[in-house]
């Protein structure tokens, strides 16, 4: 089908979205166990942001999959099949001129380096919330660790299912050692200049 599909061009470009946002977009994208904080350094991250004056926008795995992804399971084809379309949507707001905090288990190195492909390396962000396995089981807000364990779960990441870390993300934090307070100053550190406009 997509043979007889011949892309548009429109005339307001990114870099005039980006102008009138006062600021560039970028994608922040962040993978780690379920568990390891990547929604509640995203949320904070998102405030700060929002209260700076910033435009910023949050994709996260458990809302996703309960719209856009709902017909998607926990198979590896499905995880690939999600982190694809949320690549594509996090490219459309990217291109929209906004801050894309996304977060996501992501397990899989290529389905990651994908994403940097299509937004532009240098308008991707990897920050890896490398919180290790214990600590996430420890917390199990969610209750679903125990569920895998007891293998009421099955293809649960880290447990029964793969996680590929990322070797050289751009930001690595362990929440065990940071405050989210310090989460959000050091991710804002490393972004803060990519997200000045050319002409400041
Ligand atoms: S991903 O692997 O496809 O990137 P995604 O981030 O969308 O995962 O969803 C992960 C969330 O779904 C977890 O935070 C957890 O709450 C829930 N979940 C339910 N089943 C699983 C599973 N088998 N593996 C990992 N997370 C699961």
């Amino acid at each position: 089908m997509e043979e007889n599909v011949v892309k548009h061009a429109f005339e307001v470009t990114r870099a005039e979205r980006n102008q009138s946002f006062g600021h560039q977009s970028l994608v922040l994208w962040f993978t780690g166990l379920s568990g390891s904080g990547k929604s509640t350094i995203a949320n904070a991250l998102e405030v700060f942001l929002v209260a700076k004056g910033y435009h910023a926008y949050i994709l996260d795995g458990d809302n996703v999959r309960k719209g856009l992804n709902s017909n998607l399971s926990f198979s590896p084809e499905d995880r690939t099949e999600n982190i694809r379309r949320i690549g594509e949507v996090a490219n459309l707001m990217f291109d929209a001129g906004l801050i894309v905090l996304s977060a996501f288990v992501s397990p899989y190195k290529k389905d990651r380096a994908k994403i940097a492909e299509i937004v532009g390396e240098e308008n991707f962000i990897e920050v890896f919330v490398n919180t290790p396995i214990e600590e996430c089981e420890r917390r199990d807000v969610k209750g679903l660790y125990a569920k895998a364990r007891q293998g009421e779960i099955l293809n649960f990441t880290g447990i029964s299912a793969p996680y590929e870390a990322p070797v050289n993300a751009l930001i690595e934090i362990d929440t065990t050692q940071q405050t989210i307070e310090n989460c959000v100053e050091i991710i804002f550190s490393a972004i803060e200049n990519k997200l000045k406009l050319n002409n400041e």
